[in-house]
């Protein structure tokens, strides 16, 4: 089968890619490396075009596929507050785009989505799959839109479409702008851990590893129309995490610095995963285990992420996001 992965330079896009190539698939990648793209995650040989999924002509230049698995989107809730634009440009457009290109193959067609676009659901409480949408964040708006088009598409044109909506997801390669990542590097460095609010927030935590087990079940077995919830059901506090990380890399306590919200900031997310365990999924890793050995993926592969935060493009936006915060504490 040869199956386009969009957005397949990016973290999860990336272990997606490496896992189709060992079940002996033929991939291609349709990828517009923006600032989150990185060739380097690639392993050698696999096909990758540059393009916008937004742009119908890059979109055709694919040529014929099966299946189309669509990790491509902006992705930071951050980024997201300080310029919408781009969110609704590639998440919303860009999912019809490679819908109308799935419609015109006759391809299978997986939409990969958030936990977040149920906004954040009080203690006790698990979103499941035919709950209301109430996004909170520019990005999850996005996100929700590519949902809705993905279903109108199911229903008024019949492809042959399911989505998935995964939880908070960590793993080796994700871009150091995330709490996980940039809290690991911050403490690698000595530098400041930024955390915002009370630090209280609760995020289900998913290994890269799961997550991508999940969206391939979805692939060959999920039925059109459908979505799929993927989390482990690692509830943790973003206190919790912080702790461990400072644990995991040996770094001060003293790192850590309480710094104003994130504006209109999700309480907690929590997912009811019944419906794809029922298919057969599981989750495979602890995270306790997952949370440390991702920490000494980021310790050994320095050359991977020191580049990243030396740029121009990085020391902008943390200065943009973080100057203001942490010089207020
Ligand atoms: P990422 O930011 O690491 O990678 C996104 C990739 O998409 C990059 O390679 C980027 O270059 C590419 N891209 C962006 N705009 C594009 C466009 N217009 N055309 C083609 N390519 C484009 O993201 P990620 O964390 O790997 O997330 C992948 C998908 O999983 C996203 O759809 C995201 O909403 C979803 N998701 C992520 C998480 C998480 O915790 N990271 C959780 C649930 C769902
Ligand atoms: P993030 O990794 O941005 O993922 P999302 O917003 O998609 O859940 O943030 C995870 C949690 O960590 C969220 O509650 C916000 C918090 N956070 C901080 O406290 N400090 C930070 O510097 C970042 C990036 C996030």
């Amino acid at each position: 089968m040869r199956i386009l992965v969009t957005g397949g330079a990016g973290f999860i896009g990336s272990h997606f890619v490496r896992r189709l190539l060992v079940a002996g698939e033929d991939v291609v990648v349709l990828d517009k490396l923006t600032y989150a793209g990185n060739p380097a995650n690639l392993p050698d040989g696999v096909e990758l075009i540059e393009g916008d999924i937004a742009l119908a002509e890059d979109v055709n230049s694919v040529g014929r596929f099966d299946a189309v698995v669509n990790f491509a989107a902006e992705t930071h809730v951050d980024r997201s507050i300080l310029g919408p634009d781009e969110f609704v440009r590639t998440d919303v457009t860009g999912t019809l785009v490679l819908l109308q290109a799935a419609d015109e193959q006759g391809a299978r067609y997986v939409q990969v989505s958030t936990d977040e676009v149920y906004g954040d659901i009080e203690p006790g409480a698990a979103s499941k799959e035919d709950d209301p949408l109430r996004p909170s964040s520019p990005y999850s708006a996005s996100k929700a839109g590519g949902d809705l088009q993905v279903l109108a598409a199911v229903r008024t044109y019949g492809v042959n479409a399911s989505i998935t909506r995964g939880s908070n997801t960590y793993g080796p390669n994700q871009y150091p702008e995330k709490i996980l990542p940039l809290f690991v590097t911050n403490a690698l460095d000595g530098a400041p851990l930024p955390l915002y609010g009370d630090g209280r927030q609760v995020r289900d935590w998913l290994h890269v590893d799961d997550h991508c087990a999940g969206v391939e079940l979805v692939l060959r077995e999920g039925r059109p129309g459908e979505i799929y919830n993927v989390a482990a059901n690692e509830e943790h506090e973003n206190v919790e995490l912080t702790e461990l990380i400072l644990d995991a890399t040996g770094a001060d306590r003293g790192l850590i610095q309480h710094v104003e919200d994130r504006a209109g900031h999700d309480r907690r997310y929590s997912l009811d995963t019944s419906k794809l365990r029922a298919l057969g999924w599981s989750s495979t890793r602890n995270w306790n285990e997952g949370v440390r050995a991702t920490a000494e993926w980021y310790r050994a592969n320095r050359a991977w992420w020191e580049p990243i935060k030396r740029s121009g493009g990085f020391r902008d936006y943390y200065e943009r996001q973080y100057a203001r915060r942490l010089a207020a504490t």
